[in-house]
């Protein structure tokens, strides 16, 4: 190709790209809030975004036996599959000289993460399947299993928050931001 018709043709792709430029950017539709709505449903330790509704113990067994059992065991003991893994006991053993055994109970820091957990992904073939009430229940049939909290304990959006679990301290504190 000769020299002027290189710079020709150069000209005329930017010529093209100056006039994508100009054009505003297609993103496609700003998303509705309430499009949002069913994927937002992240539940800190504060509690903020918990779901009205309610439940015990004594009505989580029914709903665990129904949905839960058949993977991770009676009573949350001896799961029949390995990767779901048993969701009690174990407490204390997360210490220098003894054999980790890693559970709900033993080692997760809050309680809000175990109704956040179930919510999104159990039960593990039919996730986000469970109603509010539901949610409430099967949680605290887990605290009541690890002895955490009492079987007629009522777990809602407000008593949740405050079930202190007995690892919550037994992290450090990781600062992403550090001022
Ligand atoms: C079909 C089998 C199956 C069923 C039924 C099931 N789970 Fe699971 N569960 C799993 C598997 C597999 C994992 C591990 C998932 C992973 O690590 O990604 C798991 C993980 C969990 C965990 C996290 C445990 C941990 O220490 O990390 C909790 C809590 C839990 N399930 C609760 C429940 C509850 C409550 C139900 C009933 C509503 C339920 N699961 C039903 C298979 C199942």
């Amino acid at each position: 190709m000769s020299t002027p018709k290189r710079i020709a043709g150069c000209l005329s792709m930017l010529t093209v790209a100056s006039a994508a430029l100009a054009q505003a950017p297609q993103f496609g539709q700003p998303i509705a809030p309430a499009d949002i709505a069913p994927w937002d449903i992240s539940i800190g330790p504060d509690g903020v975004g918990l779901p009205p509704g309610r439940g015990t113990a004594i009505e989580g067994e029914a709903i665990y036996v129904a949905y839960c059992q058949a993977c991770h065991g009676e009573k949350g003991i001896g799961p029949s599959n390995a990767l779901a893994g048993a969701l009690v006991g174990g407490i204390g053993t997360l210490a220098p000289d003894k054999i980790p055994v890693k559970t709900v109970g033993s080692f997760w820091p809050y309680a809000t993460t175990l109704f956040d957990y179930i919510r999104r992904a159990m039960p593990f073939q039919e996730s986000k399947s469970l109603t509010a009430d539901e949610l409430y229940a099967v949680s605290a049939y887990i605290l009541h299993l690890n002895g955490i909290i009492g079987a007629t304990d009522v777990l809602d959006a407000h008593s949740l928050p405050n079930v202190r679990m007995p690892n919550q301290d037994g992290f450090i504190p990781f600062p992403r931001n550090p001022k």
